[in-house]
């Protein structure tokens, strides 16, 4: 499927239905499909109950779209899941300014998982160590043979080390490539297969088989390049907010309280992406915060600097690297109607181009959250966003949001009670206008 385009002008301005228009025309898709699989949320109460256990019904979340996403050269109307106001809008306005400096550039690593092998009361870790490695063709065979689909697809176990830990732990690591697959089945029943084999081998007792959320051979690394004149604000020029930005990486980089909401407002765009996708974002969280910890101190995941462009103008660069384990196939994707839409609507069937958008999309809202902290603030844009959700929490209908929403902002009073009365008053302002 081609995407002809990630950019759909005032999109934001539609309606529902006008929306899944536009975004089935930009991406080859029919509305009927877009209408069919959101439908009560994309899961009915059957199908959830063969999710989970002890279902009583399905939990719905808002399934919108980020625009002017372009990785490598490629456009993408970006799926997002995700309840917080504002995520998706500033990630759509900062993918604009990358998009204005080429888009993003990405660079995936093979999608290999690391699955771990634990024995316990190892007495000669190195001559243990010694012994495994010295097996390490036929340790790789015997596992391959236990996902022989994996490896006709082109994947499988390829490498194996040893670390020898303290307290007499010694641990092999398995390196399998999963393909378009998360892999955690995959991994894990390599790890259950080859462990009693490995335990006899380093003459231990055998520990726990699982794989390692820290994927740290399965990275994405994503550079943005954001030209000075895109940054400015209303009242500060572009120069100034570059020093801001910089300035707002080089805090989290010296400061862990700071670096853990810096990466928080990266993963507000990659979970909403593993939502959409039918992903584990829990597991995608734990690797994303221990490869910030892995140098002993917890550090961004993303930096910018002041760079000058290739014709001598001021540009502020970024890079983002994290390891990402998502999968296009496989797991929720096969059974979650509305996770299948959402690849559809990425046009993608490769985990990696997956991986590679969804870290863009994090490198974006990372742009976004620290340009409004190191200029305007984060409030003024997330409360005006903000002061639907309080509408409607102060009883206006889906019609009457909007307009409640801009007179509560409007009086600088986005509260319930302010949401009450300014809904009153367009209440009474209906009744006399009829
Ligand atoms: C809010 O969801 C995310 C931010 O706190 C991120 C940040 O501070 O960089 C705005």
């Amino acid at each position: 499927m081609t995407i002809r385009s990630s950019h759909l002008r005032g999109l934001y301005r539609k309606k529902v239905e006008e929306r899944r228009a536009l975004v089935a025309d930009a991406t080859g898709m029919s509305i009927e499909e877009i209408r069919a699989a959101l439908k009560g949320g994309g899961l009915t109460t059957e199908i959830a109950d063969k999710f989970v256990e002890n279902v009583l019904g399905t939990y719905a979340l808002p399934f919108g779209v980020a625009l002017n996403v372009r990785v490598n050269g490629k456009n993408y109307v970006v799926p997002m899941v995700v309840e917080e106001p504002s995520v998706i809008a500033a990630a759509s306005n900062a993918a604009k300014m990358v998009r204005s400096g080429g888009g993003f550039t990405a660079d995936i690593d093979p999608p290999v998982m690391t699955c771990q092998v634990q024995l316990f009361d190892v007495k000669d870790g190195e001559a243990a160590a010694a012994r495994i490695l010295a097996e390490k063709n036929a340790l790789l065979e015997l596992a391959n043979r236990a996902v022989p689909r994996l490896v006709e697809r082109g994947g499988g176990a390829i490498d194996l080390d040893v670390r020898c830990l303290e307290g007499d732990i010694l641990v092999t690591h398995l390196y399998v490539d999963c393909r378009d697959a998360m892999g955690a089945n995959l991994v894990n029943k390599i790890a259950e297969t080859v462990g009693d084999r490995i335990a006899l081998l380093g003459r231990g007792k055998r520990g726990l088989r699982i794989l390692s959320n820290l994927c740290d051979r399965r990275c994405v690394r994503i550079r943005a390049q954001v030209p000075e004149r895109v940054l400015a604000t209303e009242t500060l020029v572009g120069s100034l907010v570059i020093e801001g930005i910089e300035n707002a990486s080089k805090f989290a980089e010296v400061d862990p309280y700071r670096a853990a909401t810096h990466n928080k407002g990266i993963m507000n765009g990659i979970d909403a992406v593993c939502v959409a996708t039918g992903n584990d974002w829990r597991a995608v969280e734990a690797g994303a915060h221990a490869f910030a910890a892995r140098t002993g101190r917890y550090k961004p995941l993303a930096t910018w600097r002041a760079a000058t462009g290739a014709d001598g103008s001021q540009i502020l660069e970024g890079s983002l690297e994290l390891p990402l384990a998502l999968g296009s196939v496989g797991g929720t994707l096969r059974v979650h109607p509305a996770a299948q839409l959402a690849l559809r609507l990425l046009g993608t069937t490769s985990a990696g181009e997956l991986a590679a958008v969804a870290a863009a999309v994090g490198l974006a809202s990372n742009l976004a959250a620290v340009r409004a902290l190191a200029t305007h603030g984060i409030q003024r844009g997330h409360m005006a966003l903000h002061a639907r959700t309080v509408a409607i929490a102060a009883g206006a209908s889906a019609d009457e949001a909007d307009q409640v929403a801009m007179l509560i902002v409007e009086a600088r009073d986005i509260t319930v009670d302010g949401a009450v009365r300014a809904l009153c008053a367009v209440r009474d302002n209906d009744g006399n206008a009829r």
